[in-house]
């Protein structure tokens, strides 16, 4: 995935630009470009790298003008280099985009485009469209050709175009499944991929919806339908400041985001989950789809209805079609932080097809998802920047939590994590103890078995180490055979009705050397730990957010120590756009 900016205004746009993009770099950071107009002629400086590095090399600031582009790239199509960084321009340089999804029918248009005589300079899918706008506009006003281009695409984009000739200094942007947003200024007007990269400049915003076009100038903008027709979208207003979309002095976004959680926890508890609830009561058999971190917190979903006696089952999203046959009687609920993962979309749109009915749990207004389900649940917990998803977990822990039991249950959510931020520092020791093994396990069993997944995610995104995790019981059923002196074994081990038997899967690592780290609140898996952490003495259904907060932490020190950044994981984007 990529990040677009855009803006026409009074400002530099150079400014705005290089702010919005370091703002975006969480979108992907392999590459970065501006395209900046001024009296007739498009300048463009882009290159390989990220944007601190490549805007002081190419001097983006030092560019003239009122109305730009800027682009930060996640390679699809060509690998990243100067060439098929974006912006991408026409044969004639008079037409320049920045493109974020994937074009699917682009072979074909960029060979039609080689027959009329294009010659093409980057490997991407992107560069066509500004081949092919280039080709309508010769005959026709700029709006017409973008509509025309867009009619011709197959597959996914958000795109920001401007044109050299234009007169009246426009942006043209359009969405199709890849986010884009409009900001509105008093005599400016801005686009992108997400709110926080418009943040320092307006809170007033314009989700687009799929299929939309706009077109932006310094005195206000207009959306249009795929066939050229005029229409309205809802203006929006959000509280966020920029500061909340910044590391405010933390380190890294993940620390920030991880300490956050205990200020936006009450936000999140206030959601209005009553439409969800009621569909979920009224329901004979729910699916919930999800990917990753999210797909964790859906088994917790899962195991909680199930033990309510409701059918449900947690599926991992890019597999559902393969596996399940809704019907019109299946509700289907997803969890998706970023409500663009492209293996959710897929899913809940199969799912769609046979009538199903779609609740969506997101974190991002104005997300493709929030556009296909039925009803919404907002997590309400401000922009998550890290790649890894912290605050974003906890909070669909705690709108399940208020589906299941009611707010009630998890009104001093804010105070146990304020608490469990106190082990910050024992953390820290254990971290020290794992950051140079190579393997390692999490245990738990029950409600705990979702959370050691998500321990065991984290740690591995962040700090490369390799770990599995499993319910307790399944340790003798294969890996034992892992387990030697020095490995380590975390053991999810709070005093509820699991610690009987988890006890002893515990003692079965022990007695082949493992290392045993324990977060408990037990004294006699205390006696048997080399490490643990202590847990509070809680209501047995809170401990998950207890337990959770201090794995959080742990692969945050663990990447932290070992030099990695957390906030940007190899390989790793902080929203999937690709199945
Ligand atoms: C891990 C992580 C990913 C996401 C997954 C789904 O820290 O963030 O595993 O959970 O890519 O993303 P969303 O929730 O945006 O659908």
């Amino acid at each position: 995935m990529c990040g677009i900016i855009g803006y026409v205004g009074n400002r530099r746009a150079a400014e705005v630009l290089i702010e919005g993009l370091k703002r975006l770099e969480y979108r992907g950071y392999d590459s970065v470009g501006v395209a900046i107009a001024n009296a007739g002629t498009i300048e463009v400086r882009k290159d390989k790298g990220m944007i601190e590095f490549v805007s002081a090399q190419l001097d983006f600031i030092s560019i003239d003008g009122h109305i730009g582009i800027g682009h930060t790239r996640w390679a699809t199509h060509g690998a990243p280099c100067k060439e098929n960084a974006h912006p991408h321009a026409s044969l004639d340089n008079k037409v320049i985009l920045a493109h974020n999804g994937v074009i699917e029918n682009f072979t074909q248009l960029k060979n039609d485009l080689k027959t009329k005589g294009h010659t093409f300079r980057s490997e991407t899918d992107s560069e066509v469209i500004a081949h092919q706008i280039a080709e309508h506009v010769n005959s026709m006003p700029p709006l017409k050709a973008f509509l025309k281009t867009l009619n011709e695409l197959e597959g996914s984009y958000g795109i920001a175009a401007i044109f050299a000739d234009d007169k009246d200094e426009q942006i043209f942007v359009a969405r199709r499944n890849s986010p884009l947003v409009l900001g509105i200024g008093k005599g400016e007007m801005f686009c992108a991929s997400d709110i926080p990269a418009m943040l320092k400049y307006t809170k007033t915003f314009v989700p687009l919806e799929d299929g939309d076009i706009a077109v932006l100038s310094a005195n206000g903008y207009k959306v249009y339908t795929l066939d050229g027709s005029e229409t309205k979208r809802k203006q929006i207003t959000v509280d966020w400041n920029v500061e909340m979309a910044q590391k405010g002095g933390y380190p890294y976004f993940m620390l920030k985001e991880i300490n956050d959680q205990r200020h936006f926890i009450n936000e999140t508890i206030a959601s209005d989950v009553v439409v969800a609830k009621k569909l979920i009561e009224e329901s004979e058999r729910i699916d919930i789809v999800a990917c990753g971190t999210s797909y964790h917190a859906g088994l917790m979903f899962s195991y909680l209805l199930q033990q309510r006696g409701k059918s449900a089952q947690a599926f991992i999203a890019s597999d559902y079609p393969f596996i399940v046959k809704p019907n019109q009687k299946t509700l289907v609920v997803t969890l998706t932080q970023s409500g663009e993962t492209a293996d959710v979309l897929q899913a809940v749109r199969y799912a769609k097809k046979s009538g199903c009915k779609l609740i969506a749990i997101t974190n991002v207004v104005g997300s493709t998802i929030t556009n296909i389900a039925d009803n919404v649940v907002y997590l309400n917990t401000g922009p998550e920047v890290g790649v890894a998803a912290t605050k974003t977990f906890t909070a669909q822990l705690a709108i399940i939590y208020k589906i299941i039991f009611g707010k009630e249950k998890i009104s001093s959510l804010s105070d146990l994590f304020a608490q469990m931020m106190e082990k910050e520092n024992e953390v820290k020791q254990i971290a020290a103890q794992l950051k140079e093994k190579q393997n390692l396990f999490f245990i738990g069993r029950g409600i705990s078995v979702p959370i050691a997944y998500e321990g065991s995610l984290k740690l591995k995104e962040i700090s490369y180490i390799h770990s599995e995790a499993y319910p307790g019981g399944e340790l003798k059923h294969g890996t034992l055979s892992l387990i030697e002196n020095g490995v380590p074994v975390i053991v999810l081990a709070p005093t509820d009705d699991t610690l009987p038997k988890l006890f002893g899967n515990l003692k079965e690592a022990k007695t082949r050397g493992a290392l045993i780290i324990s977060l408990t609140n037990d004294e006699k898996t205390k006696a048997e730990s080399n490490f643990y952490i202590e847990l509070p003495i809680l209501d047995p259904d809170l401990y998950p957010f207890a337990m959770v907060i201090i794995l959080q932490l742990l692969a945050y020190h663990v990447s932290v120590l070992k030099g990695i950044n957390p906030d940007r994981p190899r390989n790793l984007a902080k929203s999937v756009t690709v199945e």
